[in-house]
């Protein structure tokens, strides 16, 4: 199993704290954002990674994070997206190569969690695995919609739906097979109105052809994109420090 980290786009929803760097590098607690998912993948046994990004400021990663080899990385590569807005489907589609038919498990570089997925990494064979949390505020995310006659078998999933079906936002950690290749090149700039390639998009295709399935996602988890989570992801951080002397 390989690792895809997908740390592009402009960040304008933290202007103009992403003036100064890319938002995948700002502090969450005593950390860059972008170590948290990096441990996450590092923690399920994943040390092959491509880290995807854009934007006006792609050299700083270097400086920070290097070979990779002071987050218990084997191999870190980059790839630099040309369109930074075209959204997070068209990011992944630049991991093709790296993949080279293998398993990959992508996590966006803004989300942070303790929670611990070596299990599904290790179980998981074909199709796509999702992580879904149950959330106060779904219309922020990928939601699932369920099926009425049967609470665990998803139906769908709509991106930032403004009635969402149900409280369970489809995380940014996701495990795909080879297939989630052809199912990128199938993206509609339009599926949700944003004139960018949708994961979501790719995750129904999966549903579609029965391939996808789901977990929920144990322990913490937030995106750190705008200000609220942010430091809602910052106080976690420091509270569990502070509590168990974990980091
Ligand atoms: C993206 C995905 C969304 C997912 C979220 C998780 O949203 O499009 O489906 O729920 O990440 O962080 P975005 O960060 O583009 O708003």
């Amino acid at each position: 199993m390989k690792g895809v980290v997908l740390a592009g786009g402009l960040g304008t929803r933290l202007y103009p704290l992403t003036h100064v760097t890319n938002k995948h590098l700002l502090p969450v607690y005593d950390k860059p954002m972008i170590f948290y998912p990096i441990e996450t993948l590092v923690r399920a046994g994943i040390k092959d990674v491509l880290l995807v990004t854009s934007g006006p400021h792609v050299g700083h990663f270097l400086g920070v994070l290097k070979n990779g080899k002071e987050l218990g990385l084997d191999h870190l590569e980059y790839a630099y997206q040309e369109k930074p807005d075209g959204g997070i489907a068209d990011a992944l589609g630049l991991a093709e190569d790296f993949a080279d038919g293998d398993n990959i498990t992508v996590i966006l570089g803004d989300n942070t969690t303790d929670s611990n997925i070596s299990k599904a990494v290790s179980d998981f064979k074909k199709g796509a695995v999702v992580f879904l949390k149950k959330v106060n505020d779904p219309f922020r995310f990928g939601v699932a919609e369920f099926d009425k006659n049967d609470p665990k078998k998803v139906v769908g999933i709509e991106e930032k739906p403004k009635e969402p079906k149900s409280d369970y936002a489809v995380t940014g950690l996701y495990i795909y097979d080879k297939n989630v290749f052809s199912y990128i090149k199938k993206c509609n700039p339009n599926f949700a109105g944003r004139n960018q390639l949708e994961i979501t998009e790719v995750n129904n295709y999966y549903l579609k052809d029965g391939e996808l399935r789901w977990e929920e996602l144990k322990g913490f988890w937030s995106d750190a994109g705008t200000f609220g989570s942010l430091f809602e992801a910052s106080q976690f951080w420091a509270s569990k420090q502070k509590t168990t002397g974990e980091l």
